[in-house]
């Protein structure tokens, strides 16, 4: 089983060579994640072309960061439902009335799943969202997403979100970026007890990211083996 989530953020290629990089990555990653990027270079357009090599078992992730109110939110991720992407990423700051439990509704009733950030990835989040840290725990254990996001660049949050959501007797995956580009080591996360690494231009920039997901594969299974 594959650890690792592709984020495709590329802006300068083609439709066709985003098909066939998941057409040959499939059997090695858990799924894929696109966000604005792909929305404002390739469109609706784009999507529905992708959508043509979804398959259930894969995670396909739009990542829009949502963060509005609930029937926004809904409409906005509606046109991605019905073409099958399965998982959505939102923000926890915007609370659970009239936004994230009509959110979680919504995707519940779909067959598709809620992913919360808990804090990011970037120096900023420590000013911010991290200080707002135990409101957003607050939120998630009233909400119960399927995934939480989790920094790899501050394993420690992703200790705290772990020993949390045992605390809690909540049992949420852990998604986490941050590796490569952004600084941390693949595995990493994975060490810290996340789920899944969201890797994306360690694996889109590579000449060869079919053999760079085989090796962050077998450095996953390392670190899980090393327990
Ligand atoms: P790279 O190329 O840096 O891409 O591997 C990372 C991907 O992850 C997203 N990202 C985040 N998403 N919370 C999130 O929900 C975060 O803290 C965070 N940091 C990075 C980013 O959008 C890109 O797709």
């Amino acid at each position: 089983m594959s650890r690792i989530i592709v984020a495709l953020d590329r802006v300068d290629k083609s439709i066709d060579w985003y098909k066939e990089l998941i057409s040959n990555t499939q059997e090695y990653v858990a799924g894929y994640k696109f966000g604005l990027p792909f929305l404002t270079r390739y469109g609706i357009r784009g999507f529905k072309e992708i959508s043509r090599l979804i398959n259930e078992e894969k995670l396909w992730i739009i990542d829009f960061k949502l963060a509005d109110i609930s029937y926004v939110m809904t409409k906005s991720v509606e046109p991605f439902v019905k073409m099958g992407f399965n998982a959505f990423i939102a923000h926890s700051f915007i609370g659970r009335h009239g936004s994230l439990r009509e959110l979680k509704e919504y995707l519940l009733e779909n067959n598709s799943k809620l992913i919360l950030i808990y804090t990011m990835s970037h120096q900023g989040a420590i000013d911010v969202l991290d200080k707002s840290i135990s409101i957003i725990e607050e939120v998630i254990a009233d909400i119960r997403p399927w995934g939480l996001v989790a920094p790899a660049t501050r394993p420690e949050m992703i200790k705290r979100a772990k020993n949390f959501l045992h605390k809690n007797g909540i049992e949420i995956r852990i998604l986490s970026p941050g590796i490569g580009y952004q600084g941390a080591e693949p595995g990493k996360a994975i060490q810290y007890g996340a789920d899944y690494e969201i890797i994306g231009r360690l694996i889109t920039y590579s000449p060869d990211p079919i053999l760079r997901i085989k090796e962050i594969n077998c450095i996953h299974e390392k670190v899980v083996r090393s327990g």
